[in-house]
């Protein structure tokens, strides 16, 4: 017998039991309505179920309204009699309170332990995405990346990136003349950029101590998995940050999980709210990653379900890769809606009681149609469920709660401060330190020296912005290449952490990192 959860009660009297098959649950989803139809009660129950049979839950928390999941619901509410209906009409005779353990995170490290990742890691290409950088600019980050890598610079935050830029700018004249033209143009609007990201608070988000994809993972002591909360509503006042720092997620799930094929339940199931704003002006080239990573990642175990208002806010080939569906009321008062309704009806199994269409026009709140993927993974035949009440509480905790939940985590200790390794910035800063320090000696000999030989050698070597071409005057000066040799011993040693291996790959690897 396959391992289901839950959903609610269909059937012509609401009680046939609806259940999600946990084994098809790496099929992905879909949970869809308009505005107070249920949908996010039906993520709050998805969530707790998931959690019951052990399987990770990751969600981002847009509204505020899912740290509940943390409490367990109460009789002394005034919605404990319509829940005791509910679960009665759908014949729920398990129904009980309880709540779930639950992980907050915050990117901005407010409302949950921070979560960040490091430059390198997102990549140029998703660091594009983010701040929305024209084709030549992108060109250049990508230049800059390599660069890194090349020179062995490791890029963990915003300062790093920053830092190489200007150093960019001032190799620019033989840079050109390796990668075709760096224009100061492109590397301003760049800086531009990344000064918008800033102003965002986007520069938490890059750092150390990264974030640790298995602490992602977790269940607690009683086996149930771990519910990690995304505070996600200031991130909506910067929705780019917020779609960009879910796909970073979804690629390097992608890249670091095993295959696994189609496992009895998930390794971790993601849920991303807010949809829409994933795929609004969202270039063709993104799409097609997301669909491909979508595609793909089912067989890492990692189930998807995207949460939005109207399906058709999803594009058609991932819509298409959606096998559980939770579809609420949606409102059609103009021809388009109903238009649009008809589309989104025409992709379900009818039910020869009711005509699909009539069915998602006419439900109620907390009901839903729902089609799940049932055995060989064929779409069941569309039901009318009524979702059954949450056991968590409905509604936000208090800060107060919050504050008690997060001091408590074991995941404090390990991230709540920020680290600030040596990396491209202070070894860039180093750099022209150095080659200060070089070029005021060679000034001090160039002066003084009696022999116009060593004079003349000792001005080549005058600081000159510490540019790509030094190296050869250095040699002229006959001294030992120290700090090249100090820098490749920190370079090892920074390569050390994983961080350090992941400038490679932010530039080579991977789906999203790579082109
Ligand atoms: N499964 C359910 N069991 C009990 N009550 C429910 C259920 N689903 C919805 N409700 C009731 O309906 C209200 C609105 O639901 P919900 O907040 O999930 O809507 P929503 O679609 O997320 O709305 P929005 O688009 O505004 O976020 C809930 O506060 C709750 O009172
Ligand atoms: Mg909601």
């Amino acid at each position: 017998m396959p391992k289901e959860i839950f959903i609610g009660g269909g059937g012509e009297d609401y009680a046939a039991p609806q259940h999600l098959t946990l084994k098809y649950a790496n099929r992905h989803g879909l949970v869809a309505g308009a505005t107070g139809t249920g949908k996010t009660v039906t993520l709050q129950i998805l969530a707790e179920s998931f959690s019951n049979e052990g399987v990770p839950v990751f969600l981002a928390d847009v509204k505020g309204d899912l740290s509940g999941l943390v409490k367990a619901g109460s009789a002394e509410t005034a919605l404990h009699d319509a829940f005791i209906k509910r679960a009665q009409k759908i014949q729920f005779t398990a129904f009980s309170y309880h709540n779930v353990p639950v992980t907050f995170w915050d990117l901005f490290g407010d409302q949950g332990h921070p979560v960040r990742t490091t430059v390198a890691e997102m990549g140029p290409l998703l660091l594009s995405q983010l701040l929305e950088l024209s084709e030549a600019q992108e060109g250049i980050l990508n230049i800059a990346f390599r660069l890194a890598d090349e020179q062995g610079l490791p890029l963990l935050d915003l300062k790093d990136l920053q830092a190489l830029l200007v150093w960019v700018g001032e190799n620019r004249d033989s840079l050109s003349l390796r990668y075709g033209n760096v224009s100061t143009a492109s590397i301003g609007a760049i800086q531009r950029r990344l000064l918008v990201l800033e102003n965002q608070g986007g520069a938490k988000m890059f750092g150390e101590p990264a974030l640790e994809l298995s602490d992602l993972m977790r269940q607690d002591a009683a086996g149930r998995g771990m519910v990690n909360i995304l505070a996600a509503d200031k991130l909506m006042a910067a929705p780019k940050l917020y779609a960009t720092f879910l796909l970073w997620l979804l690629s390097e799930l992608f890249e670091t999980l095993p295959e696994v094929g189609d496992p009895e339940k998930p390794k971790l199931v993601f849920f991303f709210d807010e949809a829409h704003l994933l795929f609004e002006d969202a270039p063709k080239a993104l799409v097609d990653k997301v669909e491909q990573v979508a595609r793909l990642i089912r067989s890492k175990g990692v189930g998807v379900y995207f949460v939005t208002q109207s399906p058709d806010d999803i594009p058609e080939d991932i819509l298409g890769q959606l096998g559980n569906r939770i579809q609420h009321a949606l409102r059609a008062f103009t021809a388009r809606d109903r238009k649009k309704l008809k589309l989104a009806a025409e992709t379900y199994r009818e039910n020869p009681r009711f005509p699909t269409e009539d069915a998602i026009r006419e439900v109620g709140v907390g009901e839903a149609v729902t089609s799940m993927l049932q055995k060989k993974a064929v779409p069941g035949i569309v039901e009318r469920t009524l979702i059954r009440p949450p056991s968590s509480q409905l509604g936000p905790i208090t800060a107060a709660e919050r504050k008690a939940v997060l001091q408590a985590s074991d995941m404090s200790g390990k991230y709540d401060t920020p680290v600030d390794r040596k990396s491209a910035f202070e070894m860039l800063r180093a750099r022209a330190d150095q080659a200060a320090k070089e070029a005021a000696e060679a000034e001090e000999i160039a002066e003084t020296a009696p022999d116009p030989m060593v004079r003349e050698f000792s001005a080549a070597r005058r600081y000159n912005g510490g540019r790509v071409g030094r190296s050869t005057s250095r040699k002229l000066g006959g001294r030992a290449d120290t700090f090249a040799s100090a820098m490749s011993e920190a370079v090892i040693k920074e390569l050390k952490g994983t961080t350090g291996r992941r400038i490679v790959r932010g530039i080579l690897g991977g789906l999203f990192k790579g082109r």
